[in-house]
């Protein structure tokens, strides 16, 4: 049976890709960021997930404003990177699992969830940020990965709580995937920013906490949530955190929390990370630890 092992929540600011691929990590600026997030690699490196579900949201890239899925599954062999108007990043094609995306949609869909299937998709940096701050630089991805696509980007976007919903239903289908497999699913976006209007650089480090503990803690009280709350508290694209919630719900209750970063500003973002292990994998890795 697949198996969900973990949630990682990671902002995917663009500016953090561009450090990474014009040789800046190690500039005065971006150091922090990225020692912040040398243990969340380490971690990884360890996990070894056999996929993962990438949640995330596409930025008029690979869809255009003719079509603005709710969400949408990436259930292609592989996702090219998109050209984001200075070239493509130089980071590994995406590889996915179509047999194994086909099952999470059809499973979503009969659970009543309306999943957009895309055959055919470029990544941005959305998707790929995330992958460079927890996997490094690879000449491949170690992992194959199914990108799951949320609006928003254009009014309305889902609901937390709609989110959250949906996050419990992807367990229920992983749960129901009969092969040995470990799942970290992510969610991405965030924090606390606004990159336009007179409110532009916009954070709000009391919101964003609040977000990381109550990940943690109090996920259905984050789900209830209104929409307009990010967008007034921690500004226009904080909406993103909505995304958070999908990977939260994935989890189970009872969730360990294994690491926690937050840094102000990277570009004009706050940026944060999180690791929860779900329980059971927590004790198994425990066990493991101990033995
Ligand atoms: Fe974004």
């Amino acid at each position: 049976m697949a198996r969900i092992i973990a949630g990682i929540g990671t902002s995917h600011t663009p500016a953090i890709g561009a450090a990474v691929d014009n040789g800046k990590t190690e500039d005065a600026y971006w150091t922090p960021l990225f020692k912040g997030y040398e243990p969340a690699k380490a971690w990884m490196a360890e996990a070894k997930p056999d996929v993962v579900i990438m949640v995330y949201n596409d930025h008029v890239n690979a869809f255009d404003f003719k079509i603005i899925p709710t969400f949408a599954i990436g259930c292609a062999d592989e996702f090219p990177i998109a050209d984001e108007g200075w070239g493509a990043r130089p980071v590994p094609i995406v590889k996915g699992y179509p047999e194994f995306a086909a099952h999470l949609v059809q499973s979503l869909v009969l659970d009543e969830f309306d999943i957009t299937i895309v055959n055919e998709m470029q990544v941005d940096h959305g998707l790929t940020t995330p992958m460079s701050l927890l996997f490094g630089s690879p000449k491949a991805w170690p992992t194959r990965v199914i990108p799951l696509a949320v609006n928003v980007i254009q009014y309305p976007a889902p609901t937390g709580n709609r989110c959250y919903n949906l996050g419990k239903a992807i367990k229920r289908a992983v749960d129901s995937w009969d092969e040995d497999l470990n799942v970290v699913i992510f969610g991405t976006g965030g924090m606390s920013h606004q990159i336009q209007g007179p409110r532009a650089g916009l954070v709000n480090t009391e919101f964003d906490t609040a977000f990381l503990d109550g990940l943690t803690r109090d996920p259905e009280a984050l789900a209830k949530i209104p929409p307009l709350t990010y967008l007034r508290d921690a500004g226009n694209e904080a909406i993103e955190l909505v995304m958070w919630l999908i990977m939260r719900g994935a989890l189970g209750d009872k969730v360990d929390e294994v690491y926690r970063i937050y840094h102000v500003p990277a570009s004009s973002t706050a940026v944060g990370g999180i690791i929860l292990e779900t329980r059971e994998y927590h004790e198994q890795h425990k066990a493991r630890s101990a033995a």
